[in-house]
């Protein structure tokens, strides 16, 4: 056992306290990081409001994570040793399940989340599976990268596993840290794009991301029949028929958003226009190296606000307030 620190709260909402936390040295098959920077996402926030028996008080959050790896558990290679590499809200899978062996590891059974019942990226040290801790390319700043591993992989997913086709007109609802992201992507996916957004004051900047056009929430019941793919990273509750209505035939609502409300979408329009209703969790680790390069290549990065660890209430606090753009990075050591 060595003492490490983690931000981390034992009731629910917080504030965070910076606390000692035993943790184990690396088991069979995993690695230690020494977190240099984490992003803070939205769902975060979901996981410091509530504290789940299951988490060893107290709960870390943290799944956007950039370390260096510090040790290694027994079926390493050892020289992964000093190698900086970056880990996503998967930190391990069962490697044998038929989701696995398929490579759907995020539908595996035995899924274990970087924050659940486990101390996350908050912290000086995190654990994972040596497969989710993906190298990092080169071109990419160590300091931005860390978002790239949930918001933007969770983005990615939606375009790559349905191969969207680069004449497909995708809209992206919430212009936030995963929709800065999306507009990004599908821009250079090749795609005509449109950010959604419920704030005026964002649109030049959305257009600076690669929209071609920008439309007001409130507006979207005028954009009927228009979209092929909209991306809906919102977790509010929305206007669903002007959503469902702004779908071109064989348009898939891709719903990204942990909307705590049910979403209640009328069946005919979805049987008329052969719509169709996805969601997903993340992505695999060939996805998210495949996704790295792509945006090494296409210089895709995350806009993000730099702070360091010790003032990550101050980012918790901006962040339920919408006040950043786009992302917050808490620059460790915590
Ligand atoms: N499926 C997954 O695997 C996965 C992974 C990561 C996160 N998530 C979830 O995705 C959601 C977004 O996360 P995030 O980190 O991108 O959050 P975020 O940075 O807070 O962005 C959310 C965006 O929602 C929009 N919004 C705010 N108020 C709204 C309202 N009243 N009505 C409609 N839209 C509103 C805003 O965009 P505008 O200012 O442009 O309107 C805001 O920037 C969260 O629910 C998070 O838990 C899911
Ligand atoms: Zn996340
Ligand atoms: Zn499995």
């Amino acid at each position: 056992m060595a003492t490490t620190f983690a931000w981390g709260n034992t009731e629910a909402s917080g504030p965070l306290r910076r606390l000692p936390i035993e943790l184990a040295p690396p088991g069979p098959d995993e690695v230690l990081l020494e977190v240099l920077y984490c992003g803070l996402c939205h769902s975060d926030l979901l996981h410091i409001d509530e504290v789940r028996p299951s988490d060893a008080p107290p709960a870390v959050a943290g799944h956007e994570v950039i370390g260096r790896v510090v040790e290694v558990g027994d079926g390493v290679d050892s020289a992964l040793i000093g190698s900086v590499r970056g880990l996503g809200f998967v930190a391990g899978t069962c490697r044998h399940c038929r989701y696995c062996l398929s490579g759907r590891q995020t539908l595996c059974d035995n899924l274990e989340m970087t924050v659940v019942g486990r101390p996350g990226g908050f912290a000086s040290h995190v654990k994972a599976h040596q497969d989710w801790v993906i190298p990092i390319p080169k071109a990419l700043d160590p300091a931005s990268a860390g978002p790239l591993f949930c918001a933007g992989i969770t983005v990615f997913e939606p375009l790559f596993s349905a191969g969207i086709s680069p004449t497909a007109s995708v809209a992206v609802i919430g212009v936030g840290g995963l929709g800065h992201l999306a507009v990004q992507l599908a821009r250079a996916w090749g795609c005509e794009v449109t950010g959604i957004t419920t704030n005026a004051a964002k649109s030049d900047e959305i257009r600076g991301l690669g929209a071609h056009h920008v439309v007001l929430l409130p507006e979207l019941a005028q954009q009927a029949g228009s979209y092929d793919l909209i991306l809906n990273t919102s977790d509010h509750a929305l206007d669903w028929d002007a959503v469902v209505g702004a779908l071109a035939p064989q348009g898939c609502l891709h719903q990204l958003g942990l909307c705590p409300s049910p979403i209640p979408l009328k069946v005919l329009p979805f049987v008329k226009g052969n719509l169709s209703f996805r969601s997903s969790l993340t992505s695999t680790p060939a996805a998210t190296s495949l996704f790295l390069e792509f945006c090494a290549r296409h210089e895709i990065e995350a806009l993000v606000e730099v702070l360091p660890m010790a003032e990550i209430n101050t980012a918790i606090d901006r962040l339920r307030h919408g006040d950043v753009r786009y992302r917050f990075v808490l620059q460790g050591p915590a």
